[in-house]
């Protein structure tokens, strides 16, 4: 796995976080360093998204960078009859994400398509997991985005999303930033390194309350949430449709 160092040396001026060819190098090695409790979210994930698979029916990946959680349900919902569909508008993603699926799902129908999951249509799903995507969303274009997911999804479906989180009692967010520092420090990110990166995702990375995501998936149809994980500031709710 390469080493993330893409924030380590002093940069003049800091741009805009992308999903580039150089993050994705360094992509699932950055991934675990940054977000806490990343790896039991992904199988833990599967294990819960298990439950709701249907036969004869689409799991839908939406920003599904390099494949991990379509490769983690797969080996659980493996013996059902299953299609995948995968999603992301990062063409250096994609790519690597087909080689991903294509070595570790041999013989599976599945898809890994390059759209903007704003536009992709979702027909047929018992599972659809977005997981730390649609924070990268425009906050307007959300509602549209679940509401979809909702229509897309069968009876007895689920969608599984996780986010990072802010709160809005200035205490307790300062409580957690700080935790978040603290474990990236612990895989090795300088203090440089942790505030480059932050500066990059400022504009890009647009977090909610769990709160407001709670609200949004009501407003969308689903009559049962639950926030079934969280470590520090990263989530994941279940949504159920009835
Ligand atoms: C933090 S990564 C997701 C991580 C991945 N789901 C996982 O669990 O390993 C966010 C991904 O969403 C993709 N993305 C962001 N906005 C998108 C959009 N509008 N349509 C499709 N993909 C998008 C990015 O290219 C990136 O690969």
């Amino acid at each position: 796995m390469k080493q993330d160092s893409l924030y380590r040396q002093p940069r003049k001026q800091v741009v805009d976080f992308a999903f580039d060819d150089a993050v994705v190098d360094v992509f699932p090695d950055m991934i675990r360093r940054s977000v806490p409790g990343y790896e039991t979210l992904i199988s833990l994930l599967a294990v819960l998204g298990y439950k709701y698979a249907q036969a004869g029916s689409t799991i839908y990946d939406l920003g599904c960078s390099l494949g991990a959680s379509t490769l983690s349900l797969y080996q659980q919902v493996q013996p059902l009859d299953v299609r995948y569909i995968a999603i992301d508008n990062a063409p250096a993603m994609v790519e690597q994400c087909r080689k991903n699926l294509k070595k570790h799902m041999p013989g599976s129908q599945h898809e890994v398509l390059c759209q903007d999951i704003q536009h992709s249509p979702i027909e047929n799903a018992s599972i659809v997991v977005i997981n730390f995507t649609l924070q990268f969303l425009p906050l307007e274009q959300r509602h549209t985005l679940l509401k979809k997911i909702y229509a897309g999804l069968l009876p007895g479906g689920c969608l599984l999303l996780s986010e990072k989180i802010r709160f809005n009692d200035v205490h307790k967010q300062s409580l957690v930033t700080d935790w978040h520092h603290a474990f990236k420090r612990a895989n090795h990110y300088s203090d440089m390194e942790i505030s480059q990166k932050r500066a990059a995702l400022e504009h890009v990375l647009i977090p909610e309350t769990p709160e407001s995501h709670q609200q949004r998936l009501y407003n969308s149809g689903f009559k049962q949430v639950e926030q079934w994980f969280q470590c520090f500031s990263f989530v994941s709710f279940i949504a159920i449709k009835a």
